[in-house]
């Protein structure tokens, strides 16, 4: 029996299913991010004039290293919270500079203040407080830690 046939005499709707399974509340399955670990015992450095860097060189610029999210923000300060985001731990946390700047999941939409505090509700909860950590500007040198 051919594709067609099978699929014909499953009937319209069965055919519809397994030709379109994912049309509804497929989202987490085409996420893609990856789930992984919250990132601890974060301590490393980045070297501003290195050109993993050059994003940070202007207001409002980021890069993502170590599973952590390093921003200067739209004022000029650094600031770095965690990739992996508190909401169902998928590693598509980024920092969107709209508004005052904040960090955005987009797995399910969560957003957060760019201290971690959550701003929006996902499936009709608040997610967890996002990790960040500590900044400290040596120079051309930007150590990020707990
Ligand atoms: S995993 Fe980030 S919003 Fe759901």
């Amino acid at each position: 029996m051919e594709r067609k046939d099978f699929l014909r005499s499953l009937g319209a709707g069965a055919a519809f299913a397994l030709t379109f399974p994912c049309l509804q509340g497929c989202s987490k399955d085409e996420a893609n991010g990856q789930i992984v670990p919250e990132p601890t015992g974060i301590d490393f450095t980045i070297d501003l004039k290195s050109e993993e860097a050059e994003p940070l060189a202007n207001n409002g610029g980021f890069i993502r290293k170590n599973l952590v999210v390093v921003v200067r923000d739209l004022q000029g300060n650094f600031v770095a919270a965690s990739q992996v985001c508190s909401h169902e731990q998928y590693d598509t946390v980024t920092y969107v500079d709209n508004d005052e700047g904040f960090f955005y999941c987009d797995t399910h939409g969560s957003k957060f203040g760019l201290d971690g505090t959550p701003l929006n509700q996902v499936d009709s909860k608040t997610p967890r407080q996002l990790k960040t950590f500590k900044t400290e500007l040596s120079g051309d040198i930007l150590r990020v830690f707990e």
